[in-house]
């Protein structure tokens, strides 16, 4: 059944593993004919065409699906996005435009810090729609709107599958808004989903390449430092990469934009240091090799990941390919490299990682 673990030996492969048929669920739900289909959610043409500015809240997990949807919003559209973590929003002396909508993004739309960071944005009069995975949690009770990403129950503290649900339902969203707006038309977005209904068999082709990755999760385990970098979505996608390493591995790592580097991380990169360099954007491919080389000078063994016909093999050690897929879409699946990457380095080192110390599913607390 969905909450037992069957022939998997940790929940985390398992849910790793389910993350088409989550992708599925969610393009089943929430798509009519090739478009967007939100009518039950009550998000109107009439209402999203009227929106100029968005925040983006949550924490973990979701907050870096907020980063990668920040990037998509404002390639299609001319809104304003502004993604803020929820432990910290709530502080603020944020000047928050009326006239906004504030997503909320949760797995267990339980989590302290993102309740209270829609419960402000309420007394602030702004409407709220949560994307949620656990149906009838608070966040969705409380808020104007409410989208469910039927990604199953997720048991594995470090999420997977639910983190790829909420990517999947800002997509959609995100597509919504541009068509409403007039930014898109209707023709663009049965493109774009077309592309998304595609993305479930190149997730499947990817988790048929497990043992590769397993290969090269070897090479990190005496590992005391790594790096992710990546610029713009590239950068959205290292954090969240980055993330799921530390958690489950126990092993330092830091996610930095590649331009940073220079301001201070450069002088971390000696020889044999891992670094990470996401790079599935084309047109700032040639920025990030450069970044590739620049550590590569420096001692670093560079992963490269990289979309299919990129050449990145002069300037990095290793290099991992996804499939082909809209530069919008392509978080969808170096994620899952990523995930498998952290899952093996882990069973490597002998760490369960479905419970990793001192973390906890949902939290509850501030
Ligand atoms: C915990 C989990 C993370 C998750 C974060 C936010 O730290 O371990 O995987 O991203 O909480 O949880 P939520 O339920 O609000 O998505």
């Amino acid at each position: 059944s969905d909450t037992e673990k069957g022939n998997y030996p940790f929940y985390m492969i398992k849910e790793i593993e389910e993350q088409p048929k989550a992708v599925w669920a969610c393009l089943n739900v929430y798509t009519k004919n090739d478009l967007v289909d939100f009518e039950a959610i009550g998000l109107t043409k009439e209402y999203l065409s009227s929106l100029d500015n968005i925040y983006i809240l949550g924490c973990g997990s979701a907050y870096n699906v907020g980063k990668v949807s920040e990037c998509i919003i404002e390639e299609l559209t001319n809104c304003q996005v502004r993604v803020e973590l929820a432990s910290e929003f709530k502080y603020r002396n944020y000047k928050l435009n009326k006239n906004s909508l504030a997503i909320i993004i949760s797995q267990s739309g339980e989590t302290k810090d993102s309740y209270e960071a829609l419960l402000k944005c309420k007394n602030e009069g702004i409407k709220t729609l949560s994307i949620v995975n656990v149906k009838g949690s608070v966040i969705p009770r409380n808020s104007d709107y409410h989208i469910y990403t039927y990604a199953g129950p997720e048991i594995a503290v470090a999420t997977t599958k639910a983190y790829s649900s909420q990517l999947l339902v800002m997509y959609l969203f995100s597509l919504a808004l541009a068509e409403a707006k007039g930014d898109i038309t209707l023709e663009d977005e049965k493109k774009y989903i077309k592309e998304l209904k595609s993305l479930p068999e190149k997730m499947e082709h990817i988790l048929s390449d497990k043992a590769s990755v397993q290969k090269l999760a070897n090479h990190f385990v005496s590992k005391k430092d790594v790096f992710f970098i990546g610029r713009e979505m590239d950068y959205a996608i290292s954090e969240e990469g980055s993330l799921k390493f530390k958690e489950v591995t126990y092993i330092h790592s830091e996610a930095k934009p590649s331009g940073e580097l220079k301001h201070g991380t450069l002088s971390l990169i000696t020889d044999g240091v891992p670094v990470i360099a996401i790079a599935t954007q084309n047109e700032l491919l040639e920025k990030s090799i450069s970044n590739m080389e620049e550590v590569k000078s420096r001692g670093a063994s560079v992963i490269a990941l990289t979309m299919e016909g990129a050449d990145v093999s002069k300037s990095s050690k290793y290099q991992i390919y996804i499939p082909k897929t809209n530069k919008l879409f392509t978080a969808s699946l170096a994620i899952i490299y990523l995930q498998l990457l952290a899952y093996y380095v882990s069973i490597a080192k002998g760490i369960n990682p479905d419970q990793p110390r001192n973390l906890a599913k949902s939290v509850t607390v501030e």
